[in-house]
């Protein structure tokens, strides 16, 4: 969760843009930078790794002065942080400078590209290519907000950018494509703002405009020009944000679930960066503590979890054993601690727990340890008591989650499984460097993918909303999934019945034959999760066993499956990506489907009855 603020107008800039990073202090992070344009039209610049109060060290020793300004906040990586990899970004002549959230999938081509026309890069970032190639378009004469949109149309993935040069002192241009972030324009008196976050600014104003993705921001002290990624003019009015602190942590969403689920593509972008590492085709995770000689001694992997931290431990033994070659089980870690499990000195004993306070995940550890394992926790919480006890972490890098249905934490915990198989892989040398490409490809691609499948456009809510009408009344579910696609069925049915209080029950499609089958009639909706996959032909036919029996059916599919349309009753799309990675994309439908259906009921979707965000007690 990176964080942006801008400032233009009379006063200085910097106090008010430091002020605003502040107040997106509680994201924690790890490195922050200002740039300001001086008196004489420079940029400049201040960064520094580490928290906030490292950078206020820096700007009381060299402060800055300028009426424009952009500062910028990273969320802890575990990447690479350092000064030189920190925003803002300055251009290679110095006359512009960018401040950039998301990934940009293809910054490989693009850097090559310019460092044939003479750019040099400093840092190790993707961002390093906005800098420069909008320098480029401004030296061929395009003004700063051309050159924006001439790079955006260049660069694939999903971002949030602000920007400013030195020809055009006073001027802010800000955009998004995708989702990768927030950027609010917020008016002042002779003054204006931008922040990815209304806190930030609000001391200042209440009055603003949300940037939708694919738009354009031409920022003055006087206002603001919005225009499409064509340059086609856009009217948008500010709006009044009412002061609460509550509506305001909601950021205009109804209910915390629905904005966490709309977060997954940054979320994703945040757990992402600073893994992948495309141009030495590896996968970075020191965290996770595991030397090459460790991996390569590992015999057995054993993951567990409770909930929906206990789904994504299922789906992380698809990933490893196919990927690592290690044979790795999966248990509910409650089940786990009361036996006596054989666990043996090569055994990695993996921990998914995003709160990292779950006591039977713990009590698990603690007994896996006991035995001789090595413990890495998959956790959302810094410092909770199941990092604490661990040999080494992956990190979620999530963002705090609210609602106590887990979505977005869901979502990185499958990644993290993707990027921990991988890491053991590449130690192992189980896994070839062109499928490694492809993964780290299709990895980096997920954000943009999963910001499709979370289109907030009033057509694609419309048909969330149909479909909550038309099965709200249901009691029963069921949801079916085959391969690596069961723990996603299983997922599904938690969602629906922790948040909407409908009876479901994920299977492995293959079970079905095997007893749910007699339950099936015109008032059981099913759910299939049928991607084009290699079992594809299996998940048509078990469409039809249902629908042979008057069940109805609501499929998750595969972009491009018309075959699929004729067979279920109601479609949903997800788009293609690699097989491994499918449970990524799957799970967003259900988890609007449930959110939809739970609304509908008029269920308290965001504290369900009976339930707690973390189970701490016996
Ligand atoms: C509770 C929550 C679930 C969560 C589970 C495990 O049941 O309601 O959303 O999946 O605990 O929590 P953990 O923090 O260990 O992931």
């Amino acid at each position: 969760m990176c964080g942006i603020v801008g400032y233009t107008g009379e006063q200085e800039a910097m106090p008010i843009i430091f002020e605003g990073l502040k107040r997106l202090e509680y994201r924690g992070y790890d490195s922050a930078g200002i740039a300001t344009l001086d008196q004489r039209d420079r940029i400049e610049l201040r960064r520094s790794v580490g928290k906030l109060y490292n950078l206020e060290q820096i700007l009381k020793k060299s402060p800055m002065t300028g009426h424009v300004g952009i500062g910028h906040t990273r969320w802890a990586t575990h990447g690479k942080p350092s000064d030189v990899n920190a925003h803002p970004h300055v251009s290679m002549h110095g006359e512009v400078v960018v401040i950039h959230n998301g990934i940009i999938e293809n910054f490989l081509p693009l850097r090559q590209e310019l460092e044939d026309k003479g750019y040099r890069f400093v840092s190790e970032t993707d961002t390093e290519v906005l800098p420069h190639m909008i320098e480029d378009y401004t030296r061929q004469g395009m003004t700063l907000t051309e050159a924006v949109r001439a790079t955006l149309h260049r660069i694939k993935g999903a971002a949030a950018i602000a920007t400013m040069s030195i020809h055009e002192p006073g001027t802010l241009v800000a955009a998004r494509i995708a989702n990768a972030g927030g950027v609010v324009v917020g008016y002042g008196d002779g003054e204006m703002f931008l922040a990815s976050d209304i806190p930030a600014i609000l001391q200042h104003t209440r009055s603003v405009v949300y940037l939708n993705p694919a738009e354009v921001v031409t920022i003055t002290q006087h206002g603001a020009i919005y225009t499409d990624l064509a340059g086609n003019p856009l009217t948008k009015h500010p709006t009044t944000v009412a002061w609460d602190p509550v509506s305001a942590a909601k950021g205009g969403y109804k209910h915390f679930m629905e904005k966490e689920i709309y977060e997954q593509p940054v979320a994703l972008t945040d757990t992402i960066r600073g893994r992948v590492d495309l141009p030495n085709n590896r996968v970075l995770l020191e965290s996770a503590n595991l030397d090459a000689e460790t991996v390569r001694g590992l015999s057995r992997v054993i993951s567990v979890g409770m909930g929906t931290s206990r789904h994504a431990a299922m789906v992380a033994k698809y990933l490893i054993e196919e990927l690592a070659g290690i044979p790795t089980e999966s248990e509910v870690a409650s089940e786990f601690r009361y036996r006596n499990p054989y666990v043996g000195p090569n055994t990695l004993f993996l921990a998914y727990t995003q709160s990292g306070e779950t006591v039977d995940v713990l009590e698990a550890m603690a007994e896996a340890k006991r035995k001789g394992a090595r413990i890495v926790g998959i956790i959302n919480v810094v410092g909770s008591e199941a990092s604490r006890q661990s040999d080494g972490v992956v990190y979620l890098q999530s963002g705090p989650e609210i609602a106590v249905a887990s979505t977005k934490t869901f979502v990185c915990s499958l990644v993290d499984s993707a990027l921990l198989a991988l890491y053991l892989g590449q130690q192992r040398g189980t896994i070839s460097e062109e499928r490694m490409r492809q993964l780290l490809n299709a990895i980096n691609a997920l954000p943009t993918l999963a910001s499709q499948v979370l289109d907030d456009s009033p057509a694609n809510r419309a048909m969330y909303e149909a479909l909550a009408r038309k099965y709200a009344g249901a009691s029963n579910f069921l949801h079916l999934g085959r391969g690596i696609e069961y723990p996603i069925a299983l997922e599904g049915a938690l969602k629906l019945k922790e948040i909407s209080y409908i009876h479901a029950e994920g299977f492995a499609a293959g079970e079905m034959k095997h007893g749910a089958i007699a339950l099936i009639d015109a008032n059981l909706p099913s759910v299939v999760i049928a991607p084009m996959d290699s079992i594809h032909a299996k998940m048509i036919s078990s469409i039809e066993q249902i629908r042979a029996r008057d069940g109805k059916v609501i499929a998750i599919a595969t972009e491009g499956d018309e075959e699929i349309r004729d067979k279920a009753d109601d479609v949903i799309y997800i788009p293609a990506t690699d097989p491994l990675l499918v449970p990524v994309l799957a799970t967003l439908p259900l988890q609007l489907l449930a959110y939809h259906i739970a609304v509908r009921r008029g269920a308290d979707v965001d504290q369900p009855r009976n339930l707690a965000k973390s189970v701490t007690v016996e």
